[in-house]
């Protein structure tokens, strides 16, 4: 992209209603030139402006060698994911990205990969199984353990059937509260991990989700003799200039716009549970 600093016309060119508060919106450049050019890594993130409004970082969930278009997978909390929830086809945005640093799924090849997901905090790591699943030969067994608070919170139901389907794929899926007739467990998403049939000592894991979900699911990989640096985790923070000048995503000594999202869990596991960082 041109200037990190620079929001670029975007169009809406599709929109889906993915549960009552979470949506997705496919976007295309205004500018043909810069669509040809635009490349990001799964787990990388775009800067999204409203004009007028602000702007919030979302996770790209698309696949970097798909079709023309990049998705964003979007929960509605505030100012301005409210108005971005309101964009249909044809209307327009602002862009800045991608940015920040992805999964090392390049580096993972051949290897069994374990995903574990807590709370709606599950766009980054659809990109990993979507990565996967266009590349399959390319990786070992795969893992996927989703949890959510309530059963009614699981989206993307149609794609978690049809990863079940796959060879060499285990999907668990937990609710910590769930509806009559939920077929998954009741319970918290670290309860499943017993359940996975991958030697976690050699798996490489991606964790993505509430903070303390992390690092309790890494605390217990860690029991089980996974190796801290072969585990990786997505973290969050409010944002504001993306690129490692303003100051507002800083974790420690990292901010997490630059040097993250994604962190090898040996690099930051000291921080993770200490209030205020
Ligand atoms: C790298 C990165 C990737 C993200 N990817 C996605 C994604 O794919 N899909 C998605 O729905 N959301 C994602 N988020 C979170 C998203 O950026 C926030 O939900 C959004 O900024 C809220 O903006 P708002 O104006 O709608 O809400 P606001 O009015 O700003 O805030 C509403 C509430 O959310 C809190 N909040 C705002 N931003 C954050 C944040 N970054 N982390 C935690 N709490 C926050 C506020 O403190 C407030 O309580 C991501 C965040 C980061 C840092
Ligand atoms: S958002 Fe400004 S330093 Fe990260």
């Amino acid at each position: 992209m041109h200037d990190s600093q620079i929001p670029h016309e975007a169009v809406v060119i599709s929109r889906t209603q993915e549960s009552r508060s979470i949506f997705s919106i496919g976007l295309q450049f205004t500018d043909e030139e810069l669509n040809k050019q635009y490349r990001f890594q799964p787990g990388q993130f775009n800067m999204l402006y409203v004009f007028g409004i602000g702007e919030v970082p979302i996770s790209i969930v698309s696949d970097p060698q798909g079709s023309d278009e990049f998705i964003h997978t979007i929960r509605t909390v505030g100012r301005v994911t409210q108005i971005l929830e309101q964009l249909q086809p044809g209307d327009r945005l602002g862009i800045r990205g991608p940015f920040g640093r992805g999964w090392p799924l390049q580096t993972l090849q051949h290897r069994d990969i374990l995903v574990v997901t807590g709370g709606l905090g599950c766009a980054p790591s659809v990109s990993i199984i979507n990565y996967i699943m266009l590349r399959r030969e390319q990786f070992g067994r795969l893992a996927i353990v989703q949890g959510v608070k309530h059963s009614e919170d699981l989206i993307w139901h149609d794609h978690y059937q049809q990863w079940m389907q796959q060879p060499d794929t285990q999907v668990l899926l937990a609710a910590d509260v769930a509806t009559h007739g939920w077929p998954w467990h009741i319970g918290l998403v670290t309860e499943l991990l017993p359940q996975v049939e991958l030697d976690i000592s050699q798996a490489a894991t991606m964790l993505c989700g509430p903070e303390m979900m992390m690092h309790a699911t890494a605390q217990m990989l860690l029991e089980s003799k996974a190796k801290a640096d072969q585990i990786w985790l997505s973290m969050e923070r409010n944002m504001q200039c993306a690129v490692g000048l303003c100051g507002h995503c800083q974790f420690g000594p990292d901010f997490v716009c630059r040097d993250g999202p994604v962190f090898n869990y040996a690099d930051v596991q000291h921080r993770l549970s200490r209030r205020g960082l």
